[in-house]
């Protein structure tokens, strides 16, 4: 291959700036352009993309973010849309691309596979609730930020002996949520995998008040059955119930926003060098992540529109870790 192209899509990712800088140093390293395509496929639609050096990405492994910007683009869902992205690829001489993103990128990047187009992916969402890699790019800076926030909240709900319920993100995966609730501590965890209600939490409140704990965390996934807000309505309801006072926190895109810790960077580097030998071999369809500690490829037929399950013994786990 002469020329490849590189684009991030979806929500960006701390640790996205070091896949970008692994797949154009790679791929000058093996004698190819590269070129960056901005604002993800609404970009390869629109044709906003330009030729990228080794030295376009230097300084960038430290930054949060994307330095191509990213998008969701509907357009991308139709055929015409796609059918655009493809005769752009081919007027600026382009034979490959690599689409750093997660799930729904995935599936885009899929369909150009489909339509005959060279493409091969890096798994890259704070959610990491994508088949074909054990952990995704961002989500080890996401969970740091969030249990940053959680060792602050317990600080000041400690001074008040107060109760937080602390929303984050997720979509519908409680990988994060669950995480960052054993890694903070918190006397409980809400997710959109394990049933638990109002009533039950404000019981998990009241006795952890009852044992003479000074705060109370519950960790809620933004796609709980019942997100944080409604949960605030029915403790603010049912104060008398839980012992502690309540407030609430959602955290929200500051996860996002974060500079990528050394395992992002270390995570982006491999899978963006990896995805670019891949896909300069002539390889085509196929994701490319970290399973069992292994830099590998899943075939995108394999894992797009799918979502990966979590782990729910670790529930167990958090409630014996919260006594
Ligand atoms: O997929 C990453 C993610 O941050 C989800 O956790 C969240 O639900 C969503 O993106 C938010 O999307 P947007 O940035 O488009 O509001």
């Amino acid at each position: 291959m002469k020329r490849i192209a590189v684009l991030t899509s979806g929500g960006d990712a701390p640790g996205m700036n070091a896949a970008i800088r692994a797949v154009v140093r790679t791929g000058v390293t093996l004698g190819c352009e590269v070129y960056g395509v901005h604002w993800g496929y609404a970009g390869l639609i629109n044709g906003e993309m330009r030729e990228l050096g080794p030295r376009d990405v230097g300084g960038i492994i430290q930054q949060g973010g994307t330095i191509l910007g990213s998008a969701r683009s509907q357009e991308f869902k139709t055929e015409e849309g796609r059918k655009k992205a493809l005769d752009n690829l081919s007027m600026h001489g382009i034979e490959g691309l690599v689409v750093i993103g997660g799930n729904g990128s995935q599936t885009g990047a899929y369909e150009l596979h489909k339509m005959g187009f060279p493409v091969v992916g890096v798994a890259s969402t704070i959610d990491n609730d994508l088949l074909g890699s054990d952990i995704t790019i961002g989500v080890d800076t996401a969970l740091n930020i969030a249990l940053e926030a959680i060792d602050r909240l317990k600080v000041t709900a400690s001074s008040h002996r107060r109760a937080f319920l602390v929303e984050v993100m997720g979509r519908d995966c409680g990988y994060l949520a669950l995480m960052a609730g054993i890694a903070g501590g918190a006397e409980a965890i809400a997710i959109p995998e394990i049933e638990s209600s109002p009533e039950e939490l404000a019981r998990t409140l009241r006795e952890a008040y009852e044992r003479g704990k000074t705060n109370g965390i519950i960790v809620v996934a933004e796609g709980a059955k019942h997100d944080a807000e409604e949960l605030a309505q029915y403790f603010k309801e049912h104060q008398q119930m839980l012992g502690f006072e309540l407030r609430s926190t959602i955290l929200g895109h500051v996860q996002r926003g974060g500079a990528p810790g050394a395992y992002d960077r270390l995570l982006g580097s491999r899978l963006g060098a990896a995805a670019t030998e891949r896909l300069c071999k002539g390889e085509s369809g196929i994701l490319v992540g970290m399973v069992s500690g292994q830099v590998v490829a899943t075939p995108h037929a394999e894992i797009a529109g799918r979502t990966k399950s979590i782990n729910k013994d670790l529930m167990k786990l958090a409630e014996t870790l919260a006594r």
